[in-house]
């Protein structure tokens, strides 16, 4: 059976004192009240190990990684680093790594390897241009990049990974994929997998839809056959908000 997944990118934001006391009061309303889903927290990697060395509720995640062991670098974090301090899932693929830092889909293949050497958890994000939802051929856009990027792994590798469609005119716009659209091309990615491993892999990989998800409309979203919970970017950073959204499920 896959999991249902609620997973909060605080991207660059948040001041120290802001990211504790939301982590604080996420911890203690997740303790409060049982919850039917997974959760994680991808935060700015100077909060990393605070957050980490307090979370209970929360699975810490680091937003991005280094795919070389060690040397010369400079400004750059190891998966291995992370790791070692008790990182436990990465996001590989966003497109604003893809397109403010020209990550190239062979960059992301390296990502992916060293993630899985290291053993983080991959949260693999995928998604299209409004140019290249208009030009009609997205759907082969999306399975481009899984098969660029992420469809080498072996079987057993695959079966760690989670896997979040979003949208590119979607994140951050207010504009969202309709609960339609997303199950959709969530749909594409299930039989994409079935082709490549098997249809047991594809029912049991997670696939999470981002893009202004917010906690009016994550039911909908998340009440689809294919959606199996959210990756939020804005609505993370309010412990309401992504309580709410947590508490969809
Ligand atoms: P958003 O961001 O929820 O603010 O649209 C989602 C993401 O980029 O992961």
């Amino acid at each position: 059976m896959r999991k249902n997944i609620v997973a909060g990118n605080w991207k660059m934001n948040l001041s120290w004192s802001e990211a504790n006391s939301l982590s604080e009061e996420l911890e203690k309303s997740l303790s409060d009240k049982k919850v039917n889903c997974e959760v994680y927290n991808f935060v700015p990697a100077i909060y990393l190990k605070s957050l980490i060395d307090s979370a209970s509720n929360i699975t810490i995640g680091a937003q991005n990684g280094y795919p070389k062991d060690a040397g010369a670098y400079t400004g750059e974090i190891s998966m291995k680093q992370l790791k070692n301090i008790g990182t436990k899932a990465i996001l590989i693929g966003h497109s604003e790594r893809r397109q403010l830092f020209s990550e190239s889909d062979v960059f992301l293949r390296e990502k992916v390897d060293e993630a899985t050497r290291q053993d983080l958890k991959i949260f693999f994000c995928c998604g299209e241009t409004l140019a290249q939802r208009e030009s009609g051929n997205f759907e082969g856009v999306v399975i481009q990049q899984l098969e660029n990027s992420l469809f080498h792994l072996s079987e057993n590798d695959f079966k760690k990974v989670v896997i979040a469609y979003e949208p590119i005119w979607a994140i951050g716009t207010g504009k969202t994929a309709t609960p339609e659209q997303a199950n959709e091309m969530h749909k594409n990615i299930r039989q994409a997998i079935v082709e490549k491993y098997n249809q047991e892999i594809a029912e049991d990989t997670t696939i999470l839809y981002g893009g202004s998800c917010n906690p009016t409309n994550a039911k909908d979203l998340f009440s689809k056959s294919d959606i199996d919970g959210g990756l939020i970017g804005g609505a993370s950073l309010k412990a309401e908000d992504f309580i709410s959204i947590i508490n969809t499920f």
